[in-house]
């Protein structure tokens, strides 16, 4: 079973939509949601990928459903979230997680190539979170969290998808004031170097920069999925009802660094940094096995 922090049966009784859930955070997320009681709607484009976390999830005793829908397109968007509503009622939360990206510099980046990550990481957040709010969140009230990235400083390498976080922070911000009156609380959670299946999906050429990524962390190592995972259960939980319109990073403070700043050294015993992982399916990315 997942080793949650929070109290069993918080979310008992409550609808939550999870966008990207076949892998990595979302998966791992959508456990969580589940172990701790939450009815979890799971929507992506792999429908197959769904089904394993949803047969996952059953054995492990919780209660999840996927739905398979291409989120850049309006009129599906539009239609998934009807079929939800007349299906499981109001949805009380939503977890907009779904993306990608690829790396490449910006000369190399065609209009579709950038276009398509922004729909992804960025259209395809706002289509959700509006018809969420638009067919159920503005009747009853829920809370939204965007996941995004460790964009600060920006993204060399992915500037589209550096663009596009930018953009899903601001759209947080702007809907957590607009939809405050619908008792909407909107947040964002920005995922550093997270060890996660993600990893794996980069050229074999980033294999030793991956590799050395926690060099630049002043907590000298990747974030487990469940660190993402608790601060996202967190912001959707009761316990957050005075938070809307803030980024959670969860990074080891990856964007506090200072270039010429040398790097102090760790502790050996870790302190309170030592990881946290609650997830009883985790797995090591291959790109860090024998790490
Ligand atoms: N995950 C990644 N891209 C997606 C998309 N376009 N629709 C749904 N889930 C996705």
């Amino acid at each position: 079973m997942y080793q949650s922090i929070f109290r069993p049966g918080l979310f008992r009784g409550r609808c939550i939509v999870l966008t990207g859930g076949g892998s990595g955070i979302g998966r791992c997320t959508a456990h969580e949601l589940a172990a701790l009681g939450a009815r979890v709607l799971l929507v992506g484009r792999d429908a197959g990928k769904l089904d394993a976390v949803c047969a996952e999830i059953a054995a492990a005793g919780g209660l999840a459903h996927g739905y398979s829908c291409n989120i850049r397109e309006e009129g599906a968007v539009r239609a998934l979230v009807a079929q939800l509503v007349a299906a499981h009622g109001p949805l009380h939360g939503l977890v907009n997680n779904a993306g990608g990206q690829f790396p490449a510099p910006l000369r190399e980046i065609s209009q579709k190539g950038w276009e398509a990550v922004l729909q992804t990481n960025l259209t395809g957040g706002f289509l959700m979170a509006r018809e969420c709010l638009e067919q159920s969140m503005a009747m009853h009230g829920g809370a939204i969290v965007n996941i995004v990235a460790d964009m600060y400083g920006s993204m060399p390498g992915m500037g589209h998808s550096g663009a596009a976080r930018a953009g899903m922070v601001s759209f947080t911000e702007t809907a957590a004031f607009e939809w405050a009156q619908y008792g909407v609380r909107v947040n964002a959670v920005a995922p550093g170097y997270i060890a996660s299946s993600g990893m794996d999906q980069y050229p074999p050429a980033m294999r030793e920069t991956i590799r050395a990524f926690p060099r630049t962390v002043p907590l000298h190592r990747f974030g487990t999925e469940s660190e993402v995972a608790a601060a996202i259960c967190f912001l959707l939980s009761e316990a957050a009802a005075f938070i809307t319109g803030s980024t959670l990073r969860v990074d080891g403070g990856r964007p506090n660094v200072r270039p010429g700043m040398p790097m102090p050294a760790l502790r050996t015993d870790g302190g309170a940094t030592a990881p946290f992982n609650g997830f009883h399916l985790a797995a090591t990315p291959r790109v860090l096995e024998g790490d």
